[in-house]
């Protein structure tokens, strides 16, 4: 199989309709008592990679069947421009879809899996082949077409789903976990393949993962779900950086909470240390403060808080080497673990650290997150 990571080809141009925005509102699911989606709104940007980022079981893909018709909700709106869906049949809302299994057809060759959406909408046979000649080209597939699909590779078998998702040029592609059976390396690669996909396609374009580092990598938003409820709708940055709850901040990335508690004088300290202002409105509830590991210096023995510094003591419980990296674990004073993470080739002294040693850790004021504590 082909290895460059730059496998589509640019220049293959593949019209899709005006790409068209979603208007979620209100939506919600419910299977007996259980709400698999909790009165949803989201707005989808017409050309957007959005991706629904939440544990198994938090509503994805029920989301997605709902965008794409194949669930019936039990209320709420889903507007595709300014049409309303609801009532809308699958085949007649031009949504491509690439399922949580591929759903090929076992028993046709790759060119009449293609086909098959092309058929149900009574493409006449000669634009038939071209366009599915023009989608093995966009997916790298070209001279593969006459094989059945026992004879490809997983990925290979991938982007035949893909294929079919857009050879009929929807005007929304919706991807359940198009990845997920592919080894680490391939899927990095298909990652950053599907992103040039979407970007020569630009169509508007909902993807699921529960693999955080996926989202970050491939989304403009996130839409963080758990238990039918969106917790936050993002760009990658702001849900890294600014999580608004403490379910976001432990879901995207490492990171360690440490309980504030309020001073008299409308501040929030940790171990008698003054870390940040009392957020507006927020001096009747507790609050937690986020910490990235890579947001964590080992700082002097000498090292004391000041205007833009916050310092702690710890002792190093474990040190790892990783490579181009240190992880090293470490307990605050009141029992807390934090990890830190070094850059292995300049900061030689986390490489060094034994455990039971008391060191000074730091970061940067400006690098602080608080969020409420608790599932808020
Ligand atoms: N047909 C069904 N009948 C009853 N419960 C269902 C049905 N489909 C889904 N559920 C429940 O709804 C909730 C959401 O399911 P959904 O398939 O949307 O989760 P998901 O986020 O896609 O999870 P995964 O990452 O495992 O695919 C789950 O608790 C699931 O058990
Ligand atoms: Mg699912």
């Amino acid at each position: 199989m082909d290895t460059s990571v730059s496998a589509y080809n640019e220049n293959t141009h593949v019209e899709s309709d005006q790409a068209l925005p979603i208007t979620i509102s209100g939506l919600t699911k419910r299977y007996g008592s259980l709400y698999a989606l909790n009165s949803v709104d989201l707005e989808i940007r017409s050309g957007e990679f959005l991706t629904l980022l939440g544990p198994s079981g938090s509503g994805k893909t029920t989301l997605l069947m709902a965008i794409a018709g194949f669930n019936r909700p039990d209320s709420g709106s889903i507007r595709f421009g300014d049409s309303e869906m609801i009532l809308m049949p699958p085949h007649q809302r031009n949504v491509g879809m690439v399922f949580q299994s591929y759903a090929l057809f076992p028993h046709m060759s790759v060119a009449q899996n293609i086909a098959f959406p092309l058929k149900l909408r009574g493409v006449k046979a000669a634009e038939r082949l071209s366009r599915v000649n023009e989608a093995l080209e966009t997916v790298q597939l070209s001279g593969l077409g006459d094989r059945t699909i026992d004879q490809l590779s997983g990925g290979q078998r991938q982007r035949v789903a893909l294929a079919r998702a857009f050879v009929f040029r929807p005007r929304i592609l919706l991807m359940d976990e198009p990845l997920s059976a592919l080894d680490k390396k391939l899927r990095e690669r298909m990652q950053i393949e599907l992103k040039q996909l979407h970007r020569q396609l630009g169509v508007t374009t909902v993807y699921v993962t529960h693999d955080q580092r996926e989202a970050l990598t491939m989304s403009d938003r996130i839409a963080v779900i758990n238990d039918g409820l969106l917790m936050q709708v993002d760009t990658p940055e702001i849900i890294y950086n600014q999580p608004v709850n403490a379910f976001v901040a432990d879901f995207i990335g490492e990171s360690a909470m440490l309980p504030l508690t309020h001073t008299t004088n409308g501040i929030l300290e940790f171990g008698g240390q003054e870390i940040v202002q009392t957020p507006v409105s927020g001096t009747d509830r507790t609050w937690s403060m986020v910490i990235r590991p890579e947001r964590l210096e080992i700082a002097d023995k000498q090292a004391v808080p000041n205007e833009s510094l916050i310092v702690f003591d710890g002792v190093v419980r474990e040190s790892v080497f990783q490579g181009e990296s240190a992880f090293v674990l470490l307990e605050l004073s009141d029992g807390t673990e934090l990890s830190l993470r070094a850059g292995g080739g300049t900061d030689s002294r986390a490489q060094r650290l034994q455990p039971g040693e008391q060191i000074k850790i730091s970061m940067q004021r400006h690098d602080v997150i608080v969020i409420p504590a608790g599932q808020e």
